[in-house]
Formats: C-alpha cells, structure tokens, sequence
C-alpha cells in the first residue's frame, strides 16, 4: 500500500463526471487499499479516487472516530444512492482536497446505497447519521460536485481565492 498526493481544488479534475467502474481487478483493488490509506494518513473520513486524480467511480470511507472503536474501512465501486429520505440533516463539512475550509451542508438524513465491494460482490445498505453525509459528499466528488458547491457564492469564492493562495504558497516552498 502506498500513500498518494491528493489533489487540490481548484482543479479541472475534481469538476469531472467520473467513469464506473468496469470489474473489480486487482489494479482496482490495489487503488481502493491506497485511497484508504491515504484517507487514513491525511486523516479524513472519506476520500473519492478524482482527489488522486483518477477519474473513476470509486470511494472509501471509515466514519468511526471514538477512541477505540474498530475501524470499519469500506471500499464502494459505483456507488448509486437508491433512496434517500425528506428528513435533512446539517453537519459542518469539510474535504481533503480543500484543506482546514468548513460549511454546512444540508443533505437527507439517511441514504440507501448499492455498490460493488472489494470481492465484486453486490451490496446494499441504508446509512445515517455522519455515515449518510459522508457517503453523499463522497458520490457527489464523482459528478464533480464539492461540497462548496452548497454554499453561498460569495462564500464559495472566499473559499476558492484562499485554495488559490495556499496553492501557489505549497509550490513555491
Ligand atoms: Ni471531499
């Protein structure tokens, strides 16, 4: 396993609709145990494989964060929500690819998903509580959309001109 460089937004590559997934082989599987240990390095909850710069429809995720409890990574090819309830739920979001910026996010409470899991197997699940948020922000990295996308423009700008910044700072140093 190996750590890899996450991209920063801005970039054109987090704006893209990514591709599904076409079998789960052992370059897929080997790309799924990278994402989640960069994930884990960062340290996030969640990760989509356009951070890496590899345009295909695949996330990971582990939202357990007590002191303790056993880590659940979950690794989800062409994840699609099948449902999702009225009930909102707000939580103060941020993302690996746009470093220490935060805002609330609006999103259904609970989700079902389907995915293909790591041995190609068909699963299905419903997901609340942090878990649904985090499964949401991470499908949405797979059309291009991040989670600033929510906020007002004027925020959103704020945002995007800090990223700006940071990024040049990052290559000069
Ligand atoms: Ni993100």
């Amino acid at each position: 396993m190996s750590i890899r460089p996450i991209i920063l937004h801005p970039d054109p590559r987090l704006k893209k609709v990514c591709a599904p997934v076409d079998g789960v082989n052992d370059e897929m599987r080997k790309l799924a145990e990278d994402m989640l240990e960069t994930m884990y390095d960062a340290p996030g909850i969640g990760l989509a494989a356009p951070q890496l710069g590899i345009l295909k429809r695949l996330i990971v995720m582990d939202c357990i964060k007590e002191e303790g409890a056993d880590p659940q990574p979950m690794a989800l090819f062409n994840p699609e929500v099948m449902w999702m309830s009225e009930a909102l739920n707000t939580y103060e979001e941020g993302c690996l690819s746009i470093p220490e910026q935060y805002g609330d996010v609006n999103r259904p409470a609970e989700v079902m998903v389907k995915w293909i899991d790591i041995d190609g197997a068909a699963c299905e699940a419903k997901f609340d509580k942090l878990w649904a948020t985090c499964v949401q922000h991470e499908i949405d990295h797979l059309e291009g959309k991040l989670f600033i996308d929510y906020l007002k423009p004027l925020r959103r700008q704020m945002i995007t001109r800090k990223m700006v910044k940071l990024k040049r700072e990052r290559a000069r140093a």
